[in-house]
């Protein structure tokens, strides 16, 4: 069975998770629910960053222990996971001894190979991001609390990866995505690689990983979480796990994280020698009024608020159906609730409702038997046929949004092909004309049962209600079912997507 390895970035436990987490891990879930859907054997991780500044101070504000704060914080996220129904394999937290042992023998590997050196430094330091800045980053305008730092630190020798860097991924173009992302990279790359400061002074910051080899200091966080992705799949302690996931398939990121995850991290695996993941996908911001959704903006919307009103498989949906995968979006609750009610309430859940009751008012809730085909249905079924490649294919090619579109245009198409037909009306004529209604209302609840289908992996919750609506099992491979068999019993379908009054 082939196998299919994805992660999220591990989110830092300083606050909740907004929407824009939400959409990272959801869109991982969603990856993953696909390729299990699939026939692939699937390997999905997610978890927490735990140590640095931004947890430290988060602990400091609250006045409790860092190591108290996460073991509160972390279960924030758990319980948001849950509640998204996310179906991660694998939850790590980087303050679990599984990891950081894996840190403090690559730390001593690296220095024993001569890739860590202690040195003074002097130079321009961003508080809010925790990392050493260049000259040309600070007059960017990009980064908050700039401050001089003089001070000894241990340095990895990351300069000298920078001509290999530049090769694997002009010889590699799925390895970041979307392919302006890469350019993005190889920018950056234009410039003189520095070494990279994996290490901070335990005067100036004390939770971490301490350098197992100079107890004065701690690791870097961003060196410390990087290696999640190869410790929490058994690097350096389970060799049979590691070769069974390992390289990833996926790295899915937000594009603010893209130079750690192109740059150091690969940097990081070249001098250990561990092969490289297969592709770093970086997605783009979730917005409000203009400006990316963030803590410290003070613009978040938490997700569990709008599943505790709408529902979760509403927000799955609008958050894959609204951004276009590396792009940017915005996030309005307007545009929020006119999704729902177009797509959701009137689309698809009326069409159920109309159908399941058209089936069990006229045919004794037995799908009824049908005749000859149409034209018009012969059209419908070549849609539906060709739309489950289309979708695979699209989702495969990582454009969910497109796939979404393509899905509710079957529900829009079966829609007008009943305001058409008009079996309700046929139901009552003749004999005829009944059996007329039977083969419409058989094509019509076969291909909305299929055309759902596809939409499991984004609505897991709502389309189980659907199949056990139609008293069927969900399918290993949602790409290739059966249509359902005439003199099948099933129930009605209605308030499934209940309409949200605007008033
Ligand atoms: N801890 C680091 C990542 C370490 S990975 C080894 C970090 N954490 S974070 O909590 O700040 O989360 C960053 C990620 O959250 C982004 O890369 C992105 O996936 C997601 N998002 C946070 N805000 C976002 C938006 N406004 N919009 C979309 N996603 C964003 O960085």
């Amino acid at each position: 069975m082939s196998k299919f390895y994805l992660t999220t970035p591990l989110y830092y436990v300083n606050d909740e998770p907004h929407i824009g987490h939400a959409y990272t891990t959801i869109l991982a879930d969603v990856l993953a629910r696909y390729h299990r859907s699939s026939g692939y054997d699937v390997h999905f991780l997610t978890g927490t960053d735990e140590h640095g500044q931004k947890v430290q101070q988060a602990a400091e504000k609250r006045n409790v222990l860092p190591a108290d704060h996460v073991d509160e914080y972390v279960k924030r996220f758990q319980k948001t996971w849950n509640k998204l129904n996310i179906s991660n394999d694998d939850f790590i937290r980087t303050s679990e001894n599984r990891h950081k042992n894996i840190v403090k023998d690559v730390l001593n590997t690296l220095y024993k190979n001569g890739e860590i050196y202690l040195a003074e430094y002097e130079g321009l330091y961003s508080v809010s991001e925790e990392r050493f800045i260049t000259e040309k980053e600070a007059s960017d305008g990009n980064f908050k609390q700039i401050k001089k730092i003089k001070e000894k630190n241990y340095f990895f020798k990351m300069s000298k990866y920078q001509n290999q860097l530049i090769k694997h991924i002009k010889n590699n173009p799925e390895f970041i995505l979307p392919k302006k992302r890469a350019n993005e990279v190889l920018g950056f790359l234009k410039n003189p690689l520095a070494d990279l400061c994996i290490s901070r002074p335990k005067s100036r910051l004390s939770w971490g990983i301490e350098i197992p080899f100079d107890t004065e200091y701690v690791t870097y966080v961003w060196f410390d979480a990087l290696l999640n992705y190869i410790s929490a799949v058994g690097y350096g302690a389970d060799q049979n796990k590691f070769e069974t996931w390992w390289p990833a398939n996926f790295h899915l990121i937000g594009k603010d994280i893209l130079i750690t995850h192109s740059i150091y991290w690969i940097a990081m695996l070249m001098a250990i020698d561990v092969k490289l993941p297969k592709t770093i996908l970086a997605h783009g911001w979730w917005l409000t009024e203009n400006e990316k959704m963030s803590k410290s903006v003070g613009n978040v919307i938490r997700p569990l608020d709008l599943v505790d009103k709408h529902g979760v498989d509403s927000l799955r949906y609008y958050l894959m159906r609204d951004m276009v995968l590396g792009q940017d979006a915005s996030y309005s609750y307007d545009s929020f609730i006119k999704r729902y009610n177009s797509d959701l309430a009137n689309d698809l859940g009326n069409l159920l409702n109309r159908v399941t009751i058209l089936i069990n008012k006229n045919f004794n809730a037995l799908v009824p038997e049908y005749g000859e085909f149409s034209n018009q249905e012969n059209d419908i079924l070549e849609f539906i046929d060709s739309s489950s490649k289309t979708v695979c294919k699209l989702i495969h090619n990582l454009k969910i949004h497109e796939a979404i579109e393509i899905i509710m245009k079957g529900y829009r198409l079966l829609n007008k092909y009943l305001e058409l037909k008009e079996p309700w009306k046929l139901v009552r004529k003749n004999k005829e004309s009944k059996s007329s209604a039977a083969t419409c209302l058989y094509v019509a609840l076969n291909v909305f049962y299929k055309n759902s289908l596809f939409l499991y992996p984004i609505m897991p919750d709502k389309i189980n209600k659907i199949t056990e609506v139609l008293r069927q099992n969900l399918p290993v491979d949602i790409f290739n079912v059966n249509f359902i068999k005439p003199g099948t019993k099933i129930g009605i379908g209605n308030s499934l997507f209940p309409r949200i009054d605007t008033k």
